[in-house]
């Protein structure tokens, strides 16, 4: 739908259609009649920021907001002095939450010398009841505040607030609805995020994601093929799936889908070059899929598979629902069906109870699953999860120095592993102008890997041959291969 409508064609003097997307459609129009208005009293386009935080689940929904915004009229801005300003907020670990409310510190200074400026908050930090009694406690300049489960509802909740003048919250506990169609803006013009999956049911003892996202429930692998048709005829080469648990997909789904067969269907799209998917859980990664990773010429060589804990002990407690040897088994098992492939994962230290020995556990599969790469984090302790109500929490200084211990053999093994590829010559999809190096862009290979490399801003968005030069911790230095006649 989204692409052939007419805004200018429905009657906004009617009551709203009930239907979605019918109803964000005709509220879409509505905002746009308003925003003309003001952008004329103003004498210029009225502008707006979206500010993401948190995992690649929050850039897409940023995208669809920002499909919103452009039709309703704004000006899309990365300057956060602007008329409206969105913050789609992520709540797994403290550090997320702090850094929201920093930035609304600033943020209530711009407001003060722009009076009429908007500011909403959305995403998961506003789905815990105590976060949103915080901000109306202490941010009362903030105008809208509206959750994971409704943001396919941000076109009417922007019109209540441009009705009313006083704070609209509208928030919802869980959804069992996915609503299709809505308008998106891309990023890259060249790469896409499709989502094939919301919500998460894994449950995880530390995780908060299972509360403020909801329940698990599959895109229909219709709409997913379209979607990604879609963006094949708009020029995109590269997607990526997403979903907490993408091995999982399709479980749910009145006529059940696999996640590797999903996969097959993507890969017959024309146009569409390569194939990224994240995350994978390792409870549910199957030999099915790792037999179509194997066979494909478009999933790119790359797993993102975390691990969280290498000890069985801790890994049971945290409800991952494998053991390190079930994981080290599926290491071997994909290493050998794709030799190249580049291994990446999310490490946890300091789960409540993890004693030295689950740490040395820890650093065992860091050593034997030798990662290209590795997120590490310190657990931070979620109220309402299960682990936040277990005794032992871990001393302060014991993580710290666990973690140190932590990052510093994932960077010796990450270093080494990037050496495998130097002298080769690889495909890489050029993303974008260096930022440093004049006279550079930079790529990014099948692997994940990037490479920045001599070459002009038009070859953004093109698959060309690498020669990958030196490694250089965590990126190569590499030099374009004409192609050959
Ligand atoms: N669905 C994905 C992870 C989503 S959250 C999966 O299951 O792998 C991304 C990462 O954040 C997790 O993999 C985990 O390592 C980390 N994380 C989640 N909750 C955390 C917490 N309470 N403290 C620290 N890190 C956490
Ligand atoms: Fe959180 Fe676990 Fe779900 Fe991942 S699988 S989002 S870690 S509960
Ligand atoms: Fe954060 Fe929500 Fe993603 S809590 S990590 S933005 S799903």
């Amino acid at each position: 739908m989204f692409g052939s409508i007419d805004l200018d064609r429905i009657d906004i003097s009617q009551n709203p259609p009930k239907n979605e997307p019918e109803r964000q459609y005709y509220y879409i129009a509505k905002c746009r009649k308003i925003i003309e208005e003001k952008s004329r009293e103003k004498g210029r386009p009225l502008t707006a920021c979206v500010n993401t935080f948190g995992c690649q689940m929050n850039a897409r929904d940023s995208e669809k907001l920002i499909g919103i915004l452009e039709l309703m009229g704004y000006k899309i801005t990365e300057d956060e002095k602007a008329d409206f300003v969105i913050y789609n907020t992520c709540t797994v670990r403290e550090n997320a939450n702090l850094k929201v409310y920093g930035r609304l510190g600033y943020l209530s200074n711009i407001k003060k010398k722009n009076n009429d400026m908007l500011i909403a908050l959305c995403g998961c930090m506003m789905q815990e009841p105590s976060a949103v009694e915080k901000i109306k406690k202490s941010y009362g300049f903030v105008d809208i505040i509206f959750g994971t489960h409704n943001i396919f509802k941000f076109a009417e909740i922007v019109h209540n607030r441009l009705k009313s003048d006083r704070l609209v919250i509208d928030l919802w506990e869980n959804t069992d609805i996915i609503i299709e169609d809505l308008p998106v803006e891309r990023k890259y013009s060249f790469k896409s995020g499709v989502n094939i999956m919301f919500g998460c049911d894994n449950f995880c003892s530390y995780c908060i994601v299972p509360y403020v996202r909801g329940r698990e429930r599959s895109r229909k692998p219709r709409d997913i093929i379209d979607e990604i048709k879609r963006l094949a005829a708009d020029g995109v080469v590269e997607v990526m799936l997403l979903g907490q648990n993408v091995n999982s997909y399709g479980k749910t789904l009145e006529n059940p889908v696999s996640f590797a067969e999903l996969l097959k269907e993507v890969e017959k799209i024309d146009g569409i070059k390569r194939i990224r998917f994240m995350t994978s859980h390792p409870k549910d990664l199957s030999d099915e899929l790792i037999d179509v990773m194997k066979n494909s010429k478009k999933i790119c060589k790359q797993l993102h598979l975390p691990v969280q804990s290498g000890s069985s002990r801790i890994l049971k407690i945290m409800n991952r629902k494998y053991d390190k040897e079930h994981y080290l088994e599926l290491v071997s098992k994909i290493r050998e069906a794709v030799p190249d492939i580049s291994l990446t994962t999310d490490i946890m230290v300091g789960f409540p109870g993890e004693t030295e020995e689950d740490f040395l556990d820890t650093l065992d599969v860091v050593r034997k699953a030798r990662y290209d790469s590795a997120y590490t984090f310190i657990y931070s302790r979620r109220t309402g999860t299960p682990a936040a109500a277990m005794e032992e929490q871990i001393p302060k200084a014991v993580v710290k120095e666990r973690f140190d211990r932590l990052l510093r053999e994932v960077q010796t093994i990450a270093n080494e592993q990037i050496k495998r590829f130097e002298g080769e010559t690889l495909k890489a999809l050029v993303e974008e102008k260096n930022g440093q190096l004049e006279g550079f862009v930079t790529g990014k290979l099948d692997s994940g890997i990037t490479v920045h490399f001599k070459g002009d801003e038009d070859l953004i968005g093109r698959i060309v041959n690498v020669k990958l030069l030196e490694a250089k911790g965590f990126y190569y230095i590499g030099e374009m291969m004409r192609e050959k006649d």
